[in-house]
């Protein structure tokens, strides 16, 4: 069986089993006491650890090139996490409206965002192209003619990046690789040229740089260099067609622990990556091009955690369940990934037997778990952080059986701010009793 006992602070340096009172202290606060004072499901993020995380990123790159951290703010979109980010410097990655406005509402810069994605609408097109967006990562020929279009008709040039598909494996899940041409994402490497000849030609494109991301989760750096390779074999290709490319994108995907793993760091890729991208530019005797990255899951992902209560204890036929109010509509990514995300009680009890439990929710499917027979010391009543939850957490939470979702709550310095309440019924039923 898998030693599945994790550390809190080997995750995350500001999460803390304090040996005297036995309590679960992240950034100083009390956790059992937040879960009291604001109920549970509850997520509480760590704004020192957050910031931490993003600096990490730009001190890795410090001194090295003209390079923007864009935050992938799909991981965790909450305005008053992309207020400090944007406040910190980050630029940011986006992909849909939607997360364009919690920038501009978080008082980011639009002209900082990227805008991803396979499937930008019209209106979508129209409304950054009116907030000024940075950037458009063009996905297929066809996006790349409705933005040319869109950006004629209201007579505003669009900057555009070509997203390519370098065909590397990333070595990750399935459902988070993306740079393998099965996946949807990107333009393959022999289409790119045919692409960016009709972007260099239209008088409302204008070519800005070259995207690639190729997954996430990944706990090894090597197919971040072959997917480089790639990249700056293409753009030597196009430079010989004539189009001089001067920005790359190199995305996002670095992994977090969530159990053992041992990911690289910032300071471990991206050095390597910029000195490439600068060895690469000087044997052509080219300026080098400005840079950009866009992580998500190693900003957010260790700096956020789940609190939840356990309903009941059950035992069927001899296996045991934990019934906590937490449930996939709150946390997906165990239902969805079969992800893995340690499990600690706020109070750890030292008398009593430890039991061997899948932690459940209320929800019905039986694929609403949120952990598999873990050893805990647990009675009903008990509090439990679910470890690693700020990232792909809250985003991709849901109302499914018609749960409201949770409040989120961030620690400053030691003190407790709602940043979000939690949904009520009312909020649920509204969109449809306002017909
Ligand atoms: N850039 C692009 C174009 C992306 O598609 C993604 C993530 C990122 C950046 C950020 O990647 P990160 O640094 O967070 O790895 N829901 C899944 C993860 C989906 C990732 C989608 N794209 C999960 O919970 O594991």
């Amino acid at each position: 069986m898998q030693n599945t006992t994790v550390n809190p602070s080997d995750l995350c340096a500001h999460l803390q089993r304090n040996t005297d009172d036995g309590h679960l202290y992240f950034e100083g606060a009390n956790l059992q006491a937040l879960a009291e004072e604001f109920g549970t499901p509850l997520y509480v993020y760590s704004s020192a650890a957050i910031l931490e995380a993003y600096h990490a990123y730009a001190k890795a790159c410090e001194g090295l090139a003209n390079t923007t951290i864009c935050y992938a703010v799909k991981a965790n979109s909450n305005i008053h996490i992309l207020r400090k980010l944007a406040q910190a410097g980050a630029g940011f990655d986006i992909v849909s409206a939607g997360e364009l406005a919690r920038v501009i509402a978080a008082g980011g810069l639009a002209s900082k965002a990227v805008f991803a994605g396979v499937g930008k609408s019209v209106q979508e097109i129209e409304y950054a192209l009116g907030q000024g967006v940075g950037c458009f990562n063009v996905e297929s020929e066809a996006e790349m003619a409705r933005i040319a279009d869109v950006a004629q008709r209201l007579q505003t040039k669009a900057k555009v990046s070509l997203r390519v598909n370098p065909d590397v494996d990333a070595k990750t899940h399935p459902y988070i690789s993306t740079g393998l041409k099965e996946n949807k994402f990107g333009v393959s490497m022999t289409l790119a040229p045919q692409v960016y000849a009709f972007a260099n030609q239209h008088p409302w494109l204008d070519v800005h740089g070259i995207d690639c991301h190729i997954g996430s989760q990944l706990t090894d750096a090597s197919p971040y260099f072959d997917a480089l390779d790639r990249v700056l074999a293409l753009l030597d290709q196009l430079a010989s067609q004539g189009i001089h490319i001067n920005h790359l994108d190199l995305g996002g995907g670095i992994g977090i622990r969530y159990l053992n793993e041992t990911p690289p760091t910032p300071a471990d890729v991206l050095p390597k990556l910029i000195g490439r991208v600068k060895d690469w530019a000087q044997q052509r005797k080219r300026a080098m091009p400005s840079l950009s990255f866009e992580p998500g899951r190693s900003i957010v992902g260790n700096a956020g955690v789940l609190l939840t209560e356990v309903e009941f204890l059950k035992v069927n036929e001899g296996k045991h369940f934990a019934i906590v109010n937490a449930a996939m509509n709150d946390l997906m990514r165990p239902a969805m990934y079969k992800a893995f995300h340690a499990i600690a009680p706020l109070v750890e009890r030292t008398q009593g037997q430890a039991q061997h439990y899948d932690v459940v929710g209320p929800v019905c499917e039986s694929g609403d778990w949120l952990a598999k027979d873990r050893a805990l010391r647990i009675q009903a009543g008990d509090k439990l952080a679910i470890m690693s939850a700020g990232a792909y957490g809250q985003t991709m939470a849901s109302n499914y059986n018609s749960r409201g979702r949770a409040a989120e709550v961030i620690i400053e310095q030691g003190k407790a701010r709602l940043i979000r309440r939690r949904e009520t019924i009312e909020d649920q039923l509204r969109p449809e009793l306002d017909l």
